[in-house]
Parts: structure tokens; C-alpha cells; sequence
């Protein structure tokens, strides 16, 4: 049978081609000079463009969309990944016009969704492919692709909130960032990088939503900590974000800034000491129901060692009976903790 070889093409090569279009865009179209202003107000350099596959969508309904114009079967592939729209009527338009355009790979290296950016003001300020039978945000991250390459077993690996972010820091040579694509990080996408990576940094910018989007991470990473796991927490100064930050700083500062990040357990004690306002039965029992979503019994009974320690009890045993302990913990190994312990397991959580 005759095979309509343009039909065959897949989501993923649909993808590719948009990529390649939005970026010879960037090349060659009239309006060129206006996505490449706002390359240089923002400081990108044409190597970090290139790196990431930055593109342009340029103004207008169909200019994606023309290019597939006597093939229904391909724009109806096109509507499912989320680069064309369909309104009321039927008509077909370009979801992407007058932005930005940051592909999102995913591990293997595939374009399976964009985010787009509005030149200067604008709502939305980015715009996102919606989620499609490729494209499931929470389960990827930006970036990630792009850092394996230049780095194929990283020591190190940073979560920050935006594109924007991951590009200007690649671009000073912090170049192991990824972004979670504006939702507060998933628990998918925090073993997705600890699988990358032996220490996984939180970045993100230095305001309330960042502040709670570092907590809510330390929330979705307590049940999945394993022991040798490293999460750490970075802040910002109020008002900036990585991308400001590095651009202020440089590449040297920053990552001393990293150097001096907080361990998750000074984390999560701070922050309750700090909502506790010194009322140390708040505090236990705050830290007691977080402590008890760890699953793991080991970081879990340290955890409560070095909770027992700041409340001034003697152990984890006085601690249990005065304020009651519920544990979840898996029992996985016959020996208990003690007999882990004493045969010397490396013991980390920072
Ligand atoms: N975001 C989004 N949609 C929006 C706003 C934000 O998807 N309307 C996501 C984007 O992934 C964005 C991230 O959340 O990169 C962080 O948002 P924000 O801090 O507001 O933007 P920046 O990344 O700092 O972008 P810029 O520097 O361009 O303002
Ligand atoms: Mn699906
Ligand atoms: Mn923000
Ligand atoms: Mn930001
Ligand atoms: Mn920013």
C-alpha cells in the first residue's frame, strides 16, 4: 500500500520542524530585529541562543500554520501537540505568535513542548504548550537534556522557576540549572534529577512565592528521601532571581552562594522555629508530622536524633514518648536502625 509519507511524520518530528522553524525565524524573517532587541536587553548571548534552540514566533495567525496548509491530516497532528488551535468555527491558528520561543526537550533529546515568551508587558507573560500526549509538564524538566549533554553525570544540579533563569545561568557557566516550568516542583520531577544528579540544589527567586514554592519542595521530597540523598536549599536576595542574581554577581559569587546553601534539615527546623515563635511544643509536634511522612527509617530517626537534641531531650525515645509518634516508616531492613547503624552506613541528609 501507498504510504503518504508526510502523514507518517510523528508529534515529535512535528515538533522538531516547529523548533527549526521558530528559529530560522530568529534568522531570517522581517521582524527579526525585534526578537533580537530583546535578546540583547536581556543579555542572551547568540551562543546560549543557540545552545538552547531559541526561536521566534513572529506575529500573525498562520505563519505556522501556512506551511502545512493542504495538509489536513499533519494540522490535525499539529492541534494534538498543541502548536495549532481550533476555534469555535473550526478555524485553525497558531497557538505561538509574537514571542520568544524556549523548546522544551525531553531526556532523549525530543521537542515536545514550547514556552513562549511575550516581548516586554504582556499576558501571559509566558505562554506554555498545553499538556498533549507527549507533553506532560510535571514530569519534565527544562533543560535537563541540554545540561546531560555538557555534563553526563553531574555532581551538581540546580531547580529554578524559569526558562529565563536557566538560560542566563548556563550562559555564566552555571551551566547544570534546570527549570520546573513555573508549577511548584513534583515529586517526578525531584527523582527525575536525583536520578541525574548526586546533589540537587532549590533555587528559586527571591520572593514569598519562591519562599513557598522551597517549602512546598521539602514537603514533596520528605516521603521519597533515601539516605545519601542530598537536597539542598538556596535564597535569593529579596527581588531577584537567579537570572539577576548571576548577571549581579557572577559566576564565582553564585556559586559560593551555593556552596553556602541549607541543608534540608536546617531548613525545615528554621522555618518551624520561625512559625513556632518560641513555643517549643509547637515546634515538636509541627517537626514530629513532618517527620513522620519519611519513609525512610534511617533519615528518619535522625531526623527526630537532632529534633530530640534542639527541644534539649536527651533521645529520640524521650521525645516519642512525650509528644507521641506515629511512624510510617518502612520497616525494610530485619536489622532496625541500630543494626544499620552499627555497621557504619554513611548517614547524610544535607
Ligand atoms: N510562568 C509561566 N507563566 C506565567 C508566568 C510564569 O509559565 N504567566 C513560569 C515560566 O516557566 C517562568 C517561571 O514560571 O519562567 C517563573 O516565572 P517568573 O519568575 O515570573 O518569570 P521569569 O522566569 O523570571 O521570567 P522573566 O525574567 O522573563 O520575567
Ligand atoms: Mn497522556
Ligand atoms: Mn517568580
Ligand atoms: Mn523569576
Ligand atoms: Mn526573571
Amino acid at each position: 500500500p501507498k504510504v503518504d509519507h508526510a502523514l507518517s511524520k510523528d508529534l515529535y518530528q512535528l515538533m522538531e520542524e516547529a523548533c527549526n522553524f521558530y528559529q530560522a525565524q530568529l534568522r531570517q524573517h522581517s521582524d527579526k530585529e525585534k526578537a533580537q532587541n530583546y535578546l540583547e536587553y536581556r543579555g542572551l548571548s547568540s551562543e546560549v541562543v543557540e545552545r538552547f534552540n531559541i526561536g521566534f514566533a513572529p506575529d500573525g495567525w498562520d505563519n505556522l500554520l501556512s506551511r502545512y496548509r493542504d495538509n489536513q491530516g499533519l494540522q490535525e497532528k499539529l492541534l494534538t501537540a498543541g502548536m495549532l488551535i481550533a476555534n469555535d468555527n473550526g478555524k485553525r491558528y497558531d497557538r505561538f505568535r509574537d514571542r520568544l520561543m524556549f523548546p522544551i526537550r525531553d531526556r532523549r533529546g525530543r521537542v515536545i513542548g514550547f514556552g513562549g515568551r511575550v516581548f516586554g508587558e504582556g499576558t501571559p507573560k509566558y505562554l506554555n504548550s498545553p499538556e498533549t500526549p507527549i507533553f506532560h509538564k510535571g514530569n519534565e524538566l527544562y533543560g535537563l537534556y541540554e545540561l546531560k549533554l555538557k555534563h553526563r553525570n553531574p555532581h551538581r544540579a540546580l531547580i529554578v522557576e524559569g526558562y529565563m533563569d536557566v538560560v542566563a545561568l548556563a550562559q555564566y557557566g552555571v551551566d547544570y540549572a534546570v527549570a520546573s516550568l513555573g508549577t511548584s516542583t513534583t515529586a517526578e520531577q525531584l527523582q527525575l534529577l536525583q536520578r541525574s544528579a548526586q546533589e540537587v540544589v532549590c533555587c528559586y527567586d527571591g520572593d514569598r512565592a519562591g519562599k513557598e514554592a522551597a517549602w512546598r519542595a521539602l514537603e514533596t521530597a520528605l516521603p521519597l528521601l533515601k539516605p545519601g540523598d542530598k537536597l539542598k536549599f538556596m535564597f535569593l536576595e529579596q527581588g531577584e532571581d537567579p537570572d539577576s542574581t548571576v548577571r549581579n554577581i557572577g559566576k564565582e559569587a553564585f556559586e559560593h552562594h551555593i556552596e553556602q546553601s541549607k541543608s534540608l534539615e536546617a531548613f525545615l527546623f528554621e522555618k518551624l522555629t520561625e512559625d513556632s515563635a518560641g513555643d517549643k511544643s509547637t515546634l515538636a509536634k509541627q517537626a514530629m508530622a513532618l517527620i513522620e511522612k519519611v519513609k525512610d527509617e534511617i533519615l528518619q530517626n535522625l531526623l527526630l536524633e537532632n529534633l530530640a537534641h534542639k527541644l534539649g531531650l536527651n533521645s529520640s525515645d524521650e521525645l516519642k514518648k512525650k509528644f507521641g509518634f506515629n511512624s510510617q516508616a518502612a520497616k525494610a531492613n530485619p536489622l532496625g536502625a541500630k543494626g544499620l547503624k552499627g555497621r557504619g552506613t554513611p548517614l547524610r541528609l544535607a
